[in-house]
Formats: structure tokens, C-alpha cells, sequence
């Protein structure tokens, strides 16, 4: 059969979804016991004492930040290059988000930007470990030491990955994780806050728990659309009714179709009603069983992107991510530079794999921080990069197809290095 590959994977581990629906049959889908163990085995799988669950990990962010209680338009150091609801999350609990560029190689916060940043008003940031690739943590909490910040970690896409052979989200104050169904850890939706702080635990704690509890019926929504969207990523569900409108969407131009999949970017002030409900105890039972498999799960990531760095080395079209020395990534994405992006992405779909623009947002450019624009100039270079697929429900011969793929498709593209008009110059590649 025709296979296709998808840029997305969801986790689940064998028996979970069943299991969460048994949960909610049983009347305990939404209240339950798997909820608090679900926190604790969380917490000692990243060997602090707290860990507090939420609707998402922006929500988890938004307690934290809520928790903290810093004065009224205080200044938080976000990096450009994220996931917009970040900044915007931060807006919302009364905070002025400051974009900080990002470093060349890694497009993780750049530690040496920071300084340009600061002002007497900034009180806090929050480096995100994006993509996987943990950020240069010494250089940021040297910075956040001297001038008395507090670093709050976007663990959101690094679930298990390791800095100096200390997991991420162990760093800072306090530290956010979010369960989404493309997440290392996926409960169709939720997230995490994590700290040591006891006095500060507890106030995420009081926050999160005086939300009002989800309906039975939501919890369900949540369970059945993850199933669907689940169908829909699959090799065989994506074959049949993604694909195709990818690959049409391909030969009619350079349109990124994708984009109406996107969660809108919009104000989110005030909070949407579905935000503010706890975290359900299915989810708790689909997260208990994930933690067994993320480990392995991340192995098989880690072992994937290897591959493809030595299968793809030496092309001159395209740079490879470059993670800083001891520090073991996740590859939730794997984040390639390509000379000619729209031809990449073009040629690829047309040979069954589709691959990813971003995956995040310039928030520095974004309209919706018009008042926050600040230059940026490594973040918004981008717009230059594609994700290639590397999660971990792949095959072995999916990652041996891409890189065969992505050698042959890359191999007459520009080399990196020359400027976007003369790229233009060369022709338009096909
Ligand atoms: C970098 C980053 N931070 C935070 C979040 C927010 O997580 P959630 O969607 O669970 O609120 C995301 C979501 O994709 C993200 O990509």
C-alpha cells in the first residue's frame, strides 16, 4: 500500500484510552484518585516535590505566573520564537511580555540577548526548551541570578530531556509542561506545574483547584476528538484525507494549507470558559500509563534524529539542529535551516511526507504583540526552517525514506548562505 508520513505522531500508550473511557463508565472520569498519583509520579520522575496538574499548560503557566503575585505590569523576559498563547498568557495575568532573541543554532533562548532586554521593571523569564533542545540554563540563570529574576521553564515540548544530566524544569523556580496530543506525554489535552517551592506549590495549588470541575460529557468530547484527530495523523487516516488535500494544495502553490488547522491567534482575555476547569481523572489514568513509556519513547526519538543527522549530514542546502554540548534532547521536532523551504516542503509532500513549517510563532512580529514588536532578528530567519518528522511511532524504514527523500529533493536546491533574492535569482526550484 501507498504509505505516507505524516509530520505528526500521537503517544499512547497500549490500553490507555480504553482505559480512561472505563474510568469514565465507572463514574470516575471526572473526580478520582489517578489525579493526585498522576502529580506525584510526575514530580518524582523529575525529582522535585510539587507537581500540580491543569486544563493546559498554559494554564499551568498562568497559575504559576498568578502564584507569584509580581506587581502589575512587570516585565517577563519571553523568547521570540514560541508558541504565541506564552506572551499572551503572561498579558493576561497582568504582565508585560519583553521578546528576547534567540541563538542561531539552537533558536533557544540566547543568553547573550538577555542583557538587551533588561530594564529596572523585568522580574522574571522563561526560557523555552523548543523542540526538545534544552537551553544554554547556566548562561540564563547566571543572567536571572545577577539581576534577581525568576526563571519560570517552558517544558512544553521537552518532557524528559536533560541538561548536564539534570532533567529540564528543574532549573528554575517553577516549570510548565503541557499534555496535548502531540506532546511527549499526551492526555488528549492538560498540563503540569512543577516547583520545589513549597509556599509557591501551594498557591498553584489553590489556584488550580478552585476551578470548577469539567463535565463528565467534556471529558468525553476530549477522549473521542483525540481519537479522531488521532485517526486523522495516523499512516493510513493521513493517506486518505489529509494528504491529498497537501498534495493538491502543493501543485496550486506555495500555500501552507496547514494553517487552518492552527489554534487562531487571538486575545485571550478573558479566559476562555473551557480553560478554567481542572484537569479530569481519565486524563490522570492515560498520563499514569504514559510515564511508563516516555523514556523509551524519547529513546526512540533521540535514536531517529541520530540517524537523520548522519543521513543528511553534508548537504549544503541545509543545516541540522545543533544541540549544545551535555545536553540529551527530546526531538519533539527535529528543526532543519533549508535554503529554499517552499521547495523543500513542496517536493517532499509530492513524494509522500509532509513536513512542518515552525510548528511555532515570531511572536515579535505577530500583530497581536504590535505593542510588545521588538527586532528580533534570528527568530524571525525562521520562517527558513521546516521540521522533518521524527517522533516515535515512526518505523525505522519511515526515517531511512526520509532521509533517502530528503537527500535526493535537497541535493540541487542553493546552497545556505545565499540571500534570500538571489535564491529567488536561481529560479524557482521543482
Ligand atoms: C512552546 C509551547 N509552550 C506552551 C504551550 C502551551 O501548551 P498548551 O497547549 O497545553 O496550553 C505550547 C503548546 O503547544 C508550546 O508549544
Amino acid at each position: 500500500m501507498f504509505r505516507t508520513i505524516a509530520r505528526y505522531g500521537a503517544r499512547q500508550a497500549p490500553g490507555a484510552w480504553r482505559a480512561a473511557m472505563r474510568a469514565l463508565l465507572s463514574g470516575q472520569g471526572v473526580r478520582g484518585p489517578a489525579i493526585r498519583e498522576f502529580e506525584e509520579r510526575f514530580a518524582s520522575y523529575h525529582g522535585v516535590r510539587h507537581a500540580v496538574a491543569a486544563s493546559y499548560g498554559r494554564m499551568a503557566f498562568y497559575y504559576i505566573l498568578r502564584a507569584l503575585d509580581l506587581p502589575a505590569g512587570s516585565e517577563i523576559l519571553i523568547p521570540a520564537l514560541t508558541f504565541w498563547v506564552v506572551p499572551e498568557m503572561a498579558r493576561v495575568a497582568g504582565l508585560k511580555p519583553v521578546f528576547v532573541d534567540v541563538d542561531p543554532h539552537t533558536y533557544t533562548l540566547d543568553p547573550r540577548a538577555l542583557a538587551t532586554a533588561l530594564t529596572e521593571r523585568t522580574r522574571a523569564v522563561v526560557p523555552t526548551h523548543l523542540y526538545g533542545q534544552p537551553c544554554d540554563m547556566n548562561a540564563i540563570l547566571t543572567v536571572a541570578e545577577r539581576h534577581g529574576l525568576i526563571v519560570i521553564e517552558d517544558c512544553a515540548h521537552a518532557l524528559g530531556a536533560t541538561y548536564r544530566g539534570r532533567k529540564v524544569g528543574t532549573f528554575g523556580h517553577a516549570a510548565f509542561f503541557s499534555f496535548q496530543l502531540l506532546k511527549g506525554l499526551n492526555t488528549y489535552g492538560g498540563g503540569m506545574a512543577i516547583t520545589d517551592d513549597d509556599a509557591l506549590a501551594r498557591r498553584i495549588r489553590r489556584l488550580a483547584e478552585a476551578e470548577p470541575w469539567p463535565s463528565a460529557l467534556s471529558v468525553l468530547g476530549k477522549l473521542v476528538l483525540g481519537w479522531l484527530q488521532q485517526v486523522f495523523i495516523s499512516p493510513r487516516g493521513f493517506t486518505f484525507s489529509l494528504f491529498p488535500v497537501f498534495w493538491l494544495a502543493s501543485l496550486l502553490g506555495d500555500r501552507d494549507v496547514s494553517a487552518f488547522l492552527w489554534e487562531k491567534i487571538r486575545r485571550l482575555d478573558p479566559l476562555p470558559a473551557s480553560y478554567r476547569r481542572r484537569y479530569s481523572n481519565a486524563q490522570a489514568v492515560i498520563g499514569l500509563r504514559a510515564l511508563d513509556h516516555v523514556e523509551e519513547w524519547n529513546a526512540r526519538s533521540r535514536q531517529y534524529a541520530r540517524r537523520l543527522s548522519e543521513g543528511l549530514a553534508g548537504i549544503a542546502s541545509l543545516a541540522l539542529p545543533r544541540p549544545l554540548p551535555e545536553t540529551e534532547p527530546v526531538y519533539y521536532q527535529y528543526c532543519i535551516r533549508v535554503s529554499d523551504p517552499e521547495a523543500l516542503t513542496r517536493r517532499a509532500i509530492r513524494r509522500g511526507i509532509d513536513i512542518e513549517m515552525m510548528h511555532v510563532d515570531i511572536c515579535s512580529t505577530l500583530p497581536l504583540f504590535a505593542s510588545e514588536a521588538r527586532p528580533c532578528p534570528i527568530a524571525e530567519t525562521a520562517a527558513e526552517t521546516r521540521q522533518l518528522p521524527v517522533y516515535s511511532g515512526l518505523r525505522p524504514s519511515d526515517v531511512e525514506r526520509i532521509v533517502r527523500v530528503i537527500r535526493e529533493i535537497s541535493r540541487d536546491l542553493p546552497p545556505l548562505g545565499i540571500a534570500a533574492g538571489e535564491v529567488a535569482a536561481h529560479g524557482r526550484f521543482d
